[in-house]
């Protein structure tokens, strides 16, 4: 590891599953107990809005009762320690990472704890529910939404991880399917660009070929265990 200087790690549901949140994939999670297009499409907003805000204030009330794990605080112990470049970017809508303690954090797919409102635009932070319909904070209309990326909506600030994985060194992929894209094809990127990658995940992913090394276990197990061997090298 001594090569190593800057690093992205990407992050998906399985990290946050020994903290109570189902996975999305797995038997139970959250993809069989609803339709994707019935909640998290924009076609799915406009077509029943009450569904849809009432699918999520659940899921943002449920995000607040659970508490960071040890991969989470493993992570944000490699942040505070690590003097290179490190960017965690993460698939989750929860804030487990920021709770565990990391700063460096990118949410490419949006966040529970925000409200996006469509006619000003603005985010803001918000713990509450949005199926009364409030005001957003900024311009009093009553057109927020939940500040979460929708199947066919753009995850945001690619050219951020991008221009990341570019300075990087490693690439580290920890709890994901490797099933929705772009996030899934970020190692195929990073192999292009030269650089190291690795896996830490329960089962092999769609796209585990494309690692140079991949480490099979819970979360809380191989992730303190992967950030011990690299603050310790
Ligand atoms: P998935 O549910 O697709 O995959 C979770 C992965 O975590 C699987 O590969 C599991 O094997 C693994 N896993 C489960 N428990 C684990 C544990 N304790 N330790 C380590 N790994 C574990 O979730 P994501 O890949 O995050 O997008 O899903 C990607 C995106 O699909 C999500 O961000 C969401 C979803 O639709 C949007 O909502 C836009």
């Amino acid at each position: 590891m001594s090569q190593i200087r800057n690093i992205v790690i990407l992050t998906g549901a399985g990290i946050s599953a020994e903290s109570g949140i189902d996975t999305f994939r797995s038997a139970g999670g959250l993809w069989e107990q609803h339709r994707v297009e019935d909640v998290a499409t924009p076609e799915a907003f406009s077509r029943d809005p009450d569904l849809v805000l009432r699918f999520y204030d659940m899921r943002r009330a449920a995000i607040q009762e659970k508490v960071p794990n040890a991969a989470h605080r493993a992570l944000a112990e490699l942040d505070a320690q690590w003097n290179g470049n490190l960017l965690i970017v993460t698939q989750n809508v929860d804030d487990l990472h920021e709770r565990g303690g990391a700063r460096r954090v990118l949410h490419m797919h949006g966040e529970h704890l925000k409200a996006w409102c469509t006619s000003c635009d603005i985010r803001s932070h918000w713990r509450g529910t949005l199926i009364d319909r409030p005001c957003c904070p900024v311009c009093q209309a009553r057109t927020l939404r939940p500040d979460v990326v929708w199947f066919g909506e753009m995850p945001y600030r690619m050219g951020e991880i991008h221009a990341a994985l570019r300075e990087a060194d490693l690439f580290v992929s920890i709890g994901t399917s490797g099933a929705v894209y772009p996030a899934a094809g970020l190692v195929r990127t990073a192999r292009e660009l030269g650089l190291q990658t690795l896996e830490l995940n329960l089962e092999r992913s769609q796209g585990s070929n494309w690692f140079h090394e991949t480490r099979l276990g819970p979360a809380t197990e191989v992730v303190p265990d992967w950030v011990a061997e690299v603050l310790g090298g």
